[in-house]
């Protein structure tokens, strides 16, 4: 008889996963504790824009017209219990207030809630991101308080999707990590993703502390990637060099590669930032923090660039203070493709500009809502257009595809002042100047 399927916590990794689920044939039920998440996904609404993750969850709900009907949604704990061979945890693990450390209270909540239900033969898998020696910790805990004891194992199986590439990324994952503690875990699990590792992706088998480690290194190898090139921009802005030339022509070298070494205001959102955090605190339990000294000097580098952003539009601007400029944003967003706006580096720089007495407006095309909830007191407008009406500086920040795709003569026409910076690096240099606009891009000092 087919598996059957919970996934516990419906943000974006569990409403993702649990869709993927149901596509991938299997009966799944998903949990979550609030009522509002609940109901939205039983109408087949998605709590966040994630192309291609409502068509995937419509095809799939219960109740929905022309529906498998394999996905439904559940805040009863005993149910899921009941239902599940296999238990997918997905809540998330923020950074704590204050502190580097990640916040494990979602993660505990949930196993301590399911334990009790778990009266017969099941496997729980973590897909959090928490901090290495928590796998241990849990399978311990599960031993103890489920009924079904020995016979109710655990497993970790880290996520690595990226925000915008959600449904891809889940559906034919670059690599499945599955650190295991028995035969039969693994053969569960080899059963889940049977489709996928079909289709060519790499199934990695491995125990409880590889599996940790392989997410947050692997986070924290692209955070590093990064922050290189964004040292290397700042290189180039004091020597006359050019950042963008020099990324393409060390990732000529395979062993370098070309991706994410894209310069600019540097990195953001719910994950990168929060782990390299969360890695460094771990490591100074464990008494290794010497060997992340380094990831350190990465944060510092990455949050150095939105100061840097800053200081250019100044310098743009004459030099002096803020007060009486307006100041177009355009990008609200961590990245495009997301309406995430969680540790945005483009809303940090918007928010010191107007801090520091400018007169900010931002538009982005997803995020509006998210970064006005944020940051209620910055401007905001409909449209790049109006974002960049009267402004005597516009400030690209967010690289969405309608940025690169907007005619800057028409938009020259309503500017007060012709002068674009590209925190992004992602702005066709050639037109905006053929536009008659000054155009300057982070680690391009010439160009
Ligand atoms: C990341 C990891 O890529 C993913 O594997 C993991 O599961 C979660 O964290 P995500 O947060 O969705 O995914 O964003 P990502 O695409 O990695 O971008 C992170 C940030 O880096 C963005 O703010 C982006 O603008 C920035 N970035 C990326 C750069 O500044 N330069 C680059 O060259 C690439």
């Amino acid at each position: 008889m087919a598996l059957k399927i919970t996934v516990i916590g419906t943000g974006y990794l569990g409403a993702t996963h649990a869709a993927a689920m149901a596509e991938l044939g299997f009966e799944v039920l998903g949990l979550d504790v609030v009522p509002e998440k609940i109901d939205k996904l039983r109408r087949g609404e998605v709590p966040m824009y994630e192309p291609g993750l409502e068509e995937l969850l419509r095809r799939h709900v219960a109740g929905i017209e022309g529906s498998t009907g394999r996905l439904r949604f559940t805040m009863d704990w005993a149910e899921l219990g009941e239902f599940g061979d296999v238990h997918f945890v997905c809540v998330n693990t923020p950074q704590r207030h204050g502190e580097y450390a990640c916040d494990m209270s979602y993660v505990d909540s949930a196993i301590a809630s399911l334990a009790p239900h778990l009266k017969g033969p099941a496997l729980v898998v973590g897909k959090s991101t928490v901090p290495v020696g928590s796998a241990d910790r849990l399978a311990a805990y599960l031993a103890e308080h489920a009924p079904a004891g020995a016979d109710a194992e655990l497993a970790w199986n880290p996520e690595f999707l990226r925000e915008g590439f959600a449904v891809q990324d889940t559906l034919r994952p670059d690599r499945i990590v599955v650190g295991v503690r028995s035969e039969r875990s693994e053969k569960l699990l080899r059963e889940v993703y049977a489709t996928p590792v079909e289709e060519g992706s790499p199934f990695v088998v491995t125990d409880f502390p590889t599996a940790e480690l392989v997410k947050t290194s692997a986070n924290s190898f692209l955070a590093t990637k990064i922050s290189f090139i964004n040292a290397m921009a700042e290189l180039c802005e004091a020597t006359g060099g050019d950042v963008a030339k020099l990324a393409e022509a060390i990732g000529y070298d395979d062993r370098i590669g070309r991706k994410f070494l894209r310069a600019g205001i540097g990195f953001g959102g719910g994950c990168l930032p929060k782990d390299i955090r969360a890695f460094m605190a771990r490591a100074g339990e464990l008494g290794a923090d010497q060997a992340l000294t380094f990831l350190r000097e990465i944060d510092s580098i990455n949050m150095r660039q939105r100061g840097r952003m800053v200081e250019l539009t100044r310098q743009e601007l004459g030099g002096g203070p803020f007060l009486g400029k307006r100041v177009a944003v355009l990008g609200a967003t961590f990245k495009p493709d997301s309406d995430d706006v969680r540790d945005s580096p483009a809303l940090n720089v918007a928010g010191q500009i107007h801090l520091q007495g400018g007169q900010v407006t931002v538009y982005d095309p997803k995020g509006m809502d998210n970064a006005r909830s944020l940051f209620p007191t910055l401007g905001y407008a409909d449209s790049a257009l109006e974002a960049v009406r009267g402004a005597h500086v516009v400030l690209h920040l967010t690289e969405w595809r309608e940025f690169r795709e907007l005619d800057p003569a028409e938009l020259g026409e309503v500017a007060a002042e012709r002068v674009v910076l590209d925190g992004r690096n992602a702005l066709d240099a050639e037109a905006w100047r053929r536009a008659g606009w000054r155009f300057r891009a982070m680690g391009r000092p010439g160009a």
